[in-house]
């Protein structure tokens, strides 16, 4: 099984782990430009958000040391950088200041410290290797780049002999620096006992009334740059950089997934998960949205219209077009689901059919089973969900409603429009509807009568 992410863990440094280094992960600002009640960091990115992409970086080239800086009233924050150091900035007074707040946990720590801002979710694991092996020439690496349009960033100076001699911001530059197109990515490598004497000569003195990290470059007599692809180092500021990020990454998950052996009938229209995980020869038709958690078995077919999010689809199993399939829906080998069937929290054994208009909520449906068009399981009372069991090779009717809790015998046949409400025993044909009456000519007794009137 061949996960979709592009981020692959780099041998290199899961072989060598020779060096001890750390990350300062910044994570404390409002993002006022993203017009939100959310934190910025925590928007998501292809079901991700922004600090979880930038975390994930880290362990992938294996950074056992990671202090993340908060806010004092961000514990959803917190709770997405579980597991590593947290620092608490409590006066946003620049990202200057926000890297000092690492200064106790690393107390003490001389070899290289990664600091990479919460809102740069891009980067990949290889280039920040790249990072950390140009510290021991200098002592800080920074990552630059080009981008189209380079209003908001911080430009990059360079000196004759090709180092960043400082860094401007937007804010503070001369007409002149504004048009140097070399960019400042927010991602640097220092070293460790160098970082914090650096950020105590950090004075105030510029447009933002600031602490600027970026000014370390100029205090440590210049810096290495290593320039890095526009693409991934983009930061979002705003919704709008918000959705170019999600386009990139959605361009590198289909190329994974197709690098990979899925095809992707027409990847423009596919959206992934960054854990999303395919199987051999898997298809996937046109317009098809997958959401966090879903994996899926050897030879699946996924129709065009579907969405899936929170599901295992086991090999052979053929979906949609037009179905839902929500958390915790487990689909057996060969399982066929089709148009406007919605299944959630179920568990459909293999070969199990439900072609047309279905709601399969809290089930189990044992191996073989037929579920017909129109079937309900009513899982829900208005207080509190109940299941619904069905055994093997049973036949469920169409537009039959399964009052849950309640069972249907394995090999069982529940005629066609039937509530059901008791237990169905193994083999039992269960009836469950006004029984129909003919009257013999009455339609046409019906029309002369209504002709009179
Ligand atoms: C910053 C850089 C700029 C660079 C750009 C790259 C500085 C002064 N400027 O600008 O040179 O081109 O990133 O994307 O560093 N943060 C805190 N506490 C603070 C302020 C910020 O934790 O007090 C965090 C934010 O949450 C964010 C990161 O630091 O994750 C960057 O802050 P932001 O205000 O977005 O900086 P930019 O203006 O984008
Ligand atoms: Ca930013």
């Amino acid at each position: 099984m061949a996960p979709a992410s592009p981020n692959r863990p780099s041998q290199k440094r899961d072989a060598a782990l020779v060096r001890d280094f750390a990350a300062i992960v910044l994570a404390a600002g409002m993002g006022t430009r993203m017009r939100s009640d959310l934190p910025k960091v925590l928007h998501e990115v292809a079901g991700r958000s922004l600090l979880g992409h930038v975390l994930d970086s880290l362990d992938r080239i294996g950074c056992g040391r990671t202090v993340v800086v908060v806010g004092p009233d961000m514990p959803a924050v917190e709770a997405v950088a579980v597991g590593r150091q947290i620092a608490i900035q409590s006066e946003r007074r620049g990202t200057g200041h926000a890297a000092a707040m690492a200064r106790e946990a690393l107390a003490g720590f001389a070899g290289p410290i990664l600091i990479l801002y919460g809102d740069v979710p891009l980067i990949r694991p290889e280039t920040l290797e790249r990072l950390l092996d140009a510290v021991p020439t200098r002592p800080i690496a920074m990552l630059g780049f080009r981008p189209a349009d380079p209003t908001g960033y911080g430009r990059v100076l360079k000196t004759p002999d090709g180092l960043a001699g400082r860094i401007v911001e937007q804010k503070d530059a001369s007409d002149e620096e504004r048009r140097i197109d070399l960019c400042n990515a927010g991602i640097y490598a220092v070293e460790g006992a160098r970082l914090f004497g650096l950020l105590d000569r950090l004075t105030a003195d510029n447009a933002q009334g600031e602490l600027y990290l970026t000014d370390i470059v100029a205090h440590a007599g210049g810096a290495v740059v290593i320039e890095a692809p526009a693409a991934e180092v983009q930061g979002v500021n705003s919704r709008l950089d918000l959705a170019e990020v999600e386009a990139e990454m959605q361009r590198r998950l289909r190329r994974a997934a197709l690098e990979g052996g899925t095809t992707l009938r027409d990847p423009g229209t596919v959206y992934l998960s960054v854990d999303t995980r395919f199987g051999r020869d898997v298809v996937v038709g046109q317009h098809v949205v997958f959401g966090p958690g879903v994996t899926l078995g050897d030879r699946v077919e996924i129709r065009p219209f579907t969405h899936i999010e929170g599901a295992t689809i086991q090999a052979g199993a053929t979906v949609g077009p037009f179905s839902r399939l929500r958390p915790g829906a487990e689909l057996g080998a060969d399982v066929h689901v089709g148009n406007f069937v919605e299944i959630k929290a179920s568990r459909l054994e293999a070969g199990v059919k439900a072609g047309h208009l279905a709601y399969i909520g809290d089930a189990t449906v044992g191996a073989g089973t037929n579920i017909g068009a129109g079937t309900i399981t009513a899982n829900y009372d208005g207080y509190s969900k109940n299941r619904t069991v069905i055994g093997e090779g049973a036949f469920i009717g169409s537009n039959s409603t399964l009052v849950a809790p309640v069972s249907v015998g394995k090999g069982a046949l529940v005629a066609a429009g039937s509530t059901i409400t008791k237990p169905v025993a193994e083999n039992e044909l269960a009836v469950a509807r006004g029984m129909q009456k003919g009257v013999p000519d009455g339609a046409a007794r019906y029309r002369a009568r209504r002709r009179k009137d």
